[in-house]
């Protein structure tokens, strides 16, 4: 394993928006919002776009990093969708920063950033890159549809990255993909063309649907087993790790995985409460949170594991290597 993190930030959207502000909207209330998941507020992008977010983010991280773009092998955005469908949020980003190297997406949804850190360790590994800029950004109000109470007030919008090179720091990551399209999906927008008989079949919008508690089982199991498998891999216990880094998505769903491997509340720091679930940024903009408060210790190890539409799933450990910062 051959890829260490130098360098973490995020940007997040300007609007704030509380759970009494989506009561405004769905028939729902703060009370039902917080006690089943968790969030009380989360950010919508209105009138910055994401391409600047992502950009944004990318220059925290690489200033943390004391890095210029110009140093940088390689760009890859994780994201759903970007602000166009081509080009990729990635080519912008790297417009924007001034950066020359190649850029790509994936989209891996939530697990979109384990699956950029996996597709980094194999560039910097074959030595094809030094230097990755990996950037988690989602603008999923725009997948929303506002009249289902069920999905909408569970999401936000937002940005974080991470620069990555060489070193030590990675010592497990698997990604594993399970093809379906009951439990979560976003169906893409299929306009009709001249050619089109008429009395075509019905299209669905192109918004979130999700069966909540077919994703709820699926998260507990996935990432439980999947921690359980890299401790073992490893030969560590769940106590040798500093901080379980999961993805945000539901609160109970952290606490019921925390319970299964009998740990206690601090070593899983959260940040659903003001962020909803971000999709795949939710684990960068947390590693970047914990890291600009100096939680991070050099040697520390960290868990990262996420789930998500495909289904995906994926789960990493890596040990903290960098100098902790004075962020002023
Ligand atoms: O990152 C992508 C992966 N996504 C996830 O991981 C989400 C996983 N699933 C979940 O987090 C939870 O299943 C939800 C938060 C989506 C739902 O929580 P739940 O405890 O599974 O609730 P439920 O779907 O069983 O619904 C319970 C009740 C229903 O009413 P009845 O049928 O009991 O009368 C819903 O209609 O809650 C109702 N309900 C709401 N009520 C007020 C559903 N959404 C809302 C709402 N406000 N926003």
């Amino acid at each position: 394993m051959s890829l260490s993190v130098l360098g973490t930030g995020r940007r997040m959207p300007a609007l704030e928006i509380t759970n009494d502000d989506m009561a405004s909207v769905v028939e729902t209330s703060d009370e039902w919002i917080s006690a089943r998941t968790g969030i009380r507020g989360r950010r919508f992008i209105t009138n910055e776009d994401l391409t600047a977010l992502a950009a944004g983010a990318g220059r925290l991280a690489l200033e943390d990093a004391g890095l210029d773009a110009s140093e940088i092998d390689l760009i890859i955005c994780s994201t759903i969708q970007g602000d166009y469908i081509t080009p990729s949020l990635a080519n912008l980003v790297q417009r924007d920063l001034g950066a020359s190297c190649p850029a790509f997406d994936i989209n891996a949804a939530c697990c979109g950033f384990l699956y950029g850190l996996d597709a980094a360790h194999a560039y910097i590994g074959a030595g094809k890159a030094a230097r990755v800029l990996l950037i988690s950004a989602e603008h999923m109000s725009k997948f929303l549809d506002w009249t289902d109470r069920s999905t909408c007030v569970l999401f936000g919008d937002g940005a974080a990255a991470a620069v990555l090179g060489g070193g030590s720091g990675l010592r497990y990551i698997t990604v594993d993909s399970n093809g379906q399209t009951e439990s979560l999906r976003i169906p893409a927008h299929k306009p009709g063309i001249p050619f089109a008989r008429s009395g075509g079949e019905e299209r669905e919008k192109s918004v979130v649907y999700m069966n909540g508690q077919s994703v709820f089982k699926f998260a507990v199991s996935t990432c439980t087993d999947g921690i359980r498998r890299a401790l073992d891999t490893l030969k560590l216990t769940a106590g040798d790790i500093a901080h379980y880094i999961l993805h945000q998505a539901n609160g109970r769903i952290i606490d019921a995985v925390r319970r299964a491997l009998d740990l206690p509340e601090e070593k899983f720091p959260t940040n659903i409460r003001r962020t909803a679930n971000m999709s795949s940024v939710t684990i960068p903009c947390l590693l970047d949170e914990l890291n600009r408060a100096g939680r991070l210790k050099r040697g520390e190890r960290l868990v990262l594991s996420a789930f998500g539409a495909g289904l995906t799933a994926g789960t990493c450990v890596l040990e903290w290597q960098k100098e902790a910062v004075s962020y002023g």
